[in-house]
């Protein structure tokens, strides 16, 4: 091992991935539909009225069934947690049963097996963009009420079946991206551009409030949980110095960091509440609402791909970027798809959340997706990925030098450490694995599995806790 690491021990390497974006098997061991099923596109295009043969997700990368010999791959690299989500529908098929769906919850009793054999500490999503098709429709999905319900009594379901052997949860992938992505990520069936602000700020509501439930329920039935609140990081710079412009990052940054400061304060922040008066928002908050958000995380994870800028030029045109498209910063190079690689944004982004909050940080995903060529190297089937060595090194250093900066820090997972699905596109071809599959965007391919270079490279990382970056 290397002499000197920024990185305590005990720090969590590891990676991450979706249920919706690996398992497939999309209607097997009674599993409901979920939005995914009818997204073959990603939020690049509309939802279908039923499954069809082109969505890649309904097949993924066969997790369902491969678990074992995934889970034992990435046990190669020494992982020492694996983040993955529970499928919602598979537990609520429906999503109102009164009863669990007890297929569903036997598949992550062996998925956590099998991360137990190797020594690979849980890291549970509990929400991950894959409402139950039957919710979103009959509710337009957060919109309504009667989604904490549903939600509390699914989370209650994990916690008793769970608690004893998961320590990390996560209540809702990204639950700021609701506002950006309001069917994928809230399951709202209404059009993006019909829906009104009371009812997408209602949604955002009542999601801040299942959370907080989610972490009471837990206080109750699994006391050595720890929950962990999950963001999209997206560090904004002002495209100039003009003050307008900072103004405008300030107005940007605080629709993000308001659900932030609701989970770990406990309510809404006065910018927020002018927010909604701006938009002449009313939201409908109960007394037991503010009660329950008084349950606040005991940690904050994020999810780190890019930054942005902001400008008060409307004549400014935003770009690419995830979720939430911004203004694109002249200074920075960007991925395939048009994503702005900052690896200096990441430690940015940790000192600002742990200055704000004083809760430790998880960082649950980062990464480089790009197109991969499978070769052959001394009769090995490979990919030379230096690209992504590149990034991750990059960021990685960026991890270290907050650390030192004092920023408390739990673990790192990278995104998509075995190749799966695209989210906002539903492509196989954007990758950002250490395991390649062996499976294309028309859906062809042999799903056999092979490392890359990056694999050894993410292997050493572990091995000297960061001292070989
Ligand atoms: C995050 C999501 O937004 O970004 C993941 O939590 C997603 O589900 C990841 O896969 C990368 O985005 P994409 O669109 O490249 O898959």
């Amino acid at each position: 091992t290397s002499t000197s690491t920024p990185f305590p021990p005990g720090f969590l390497w590891g990676g991450a991935t979706a249920a919706n974006q690996v398992e497939g098997a999309y209607a097997e061991g009674g599993k409901g539909l979920s939005i995914q099923d009818v997204m073959p596109r990603g939020i690049a295009g509309p939802p279908t009225e039923e499954p069809t043969e082109d969505n890649l997700k309904l097949v993924g990368i066969d997790f369902y069934h491969r678990y074992a010999e995934d889970i034992a791959l990435l046990a190669g690299m020494g992982f020492r947690t694996f983040r993955f989500s529970i499928a919602w529908s598979r537990i609520f098929p429906r999503g109102n049963e009164a009863e669990p769906n007890e297929e569903g919850l036997a598949f992550y009793d062996r998925v956590l097996d099998e991360c137990e054999k190797h020594g690979i500490e849980p890291l549970v999503t509990i929400s991950h963009y894959e409402t139950p098709l039957g919710l979103a429709r009959t509710h337009d999905g957060w919109v309504s009420r009667a989604m904490i319900d549903h939600y509390a009594r699914y989370a209650r379901t994990l916690f008793e079946r769970y608690g004893s052997r998961v320590r990390y949860w996560l209540t809702f992938n990204e639950i700021n991206s609701v506002l950006h992505a309001p069917f994928m990520s809230g399951g709202i069936v209404t059009p993006k551009d019909q829906l009104s602000p009371t009812d997408l700020y209602q949604a955002v509501h009542h999601e801040l409030v299942a959370s907080a439930l989610a972490t009471k329920i837990a206080r109750e039935v699994a006391p050595d949980a720890q929950i962990g609140c999950m963001l999209i990081a997206m560090p904004t710079y002002p495209l100039t110095p003009d003050p307008a412009d900072a103004l405008a990052v300030m107005r940007a940054d605080h629709l993000n960091l308001a659900f932030g400061d609701v989970h770990c304060r406990g309510a809404y922040p006065g910018y927020f509440l002018r927010h909604l008066r701006e938009q002449g928002v009313e939201l409908e908050i109960t007394a037991e609402d503010r009660e329950t958000l008084r349950h606040t995380v005991d940690f904050v994870s994020f999810s780190y791909y890019m930054s942005l800028c902001e400008s008060a030029d409307p004549t400014v045109k935003a770009g690419a970027g995830n979720i939430m498209g911004g203004v694109p910063n002249p200074t920075l190079p960007a991925s395939e798809w048009g994503w702005q690689i900052d690896p200096v944004g990441l430690r940015i982004v940790m000192n600002q959340f742990w200055e704000r909050w004083q809760r430790p940080l998880f960082i649950v995903e980062n990464g480089l997706g790009a197109k991969d060529e499978l070769v052959e190297v001394d009769g090995v089937r490979t990919v030379v990925d230096d690209y992504r060595i590149a990034y991750l090194n990059d960021h990685l250093v960026q991890v270290g030098e907050a650390i030192a900066d004092g920023v408390e820090t739990l673990g790192y997972t990278t995104w998509g450490c075995i190749d799966l699905v695209s989210a906002s596109t539903a492509q196989l071809s954007k990758r950002y694995g250490f395991v390649y599959v062996d499976r294309n965007d028309d859906g062809t391919g042999t799903l056999e599995r092979y490392k890359k270079k990056s694999y050894d490279w993410y292997a050493e990382v572990i091995r000297t806790n960061g001292g070989s970056l």
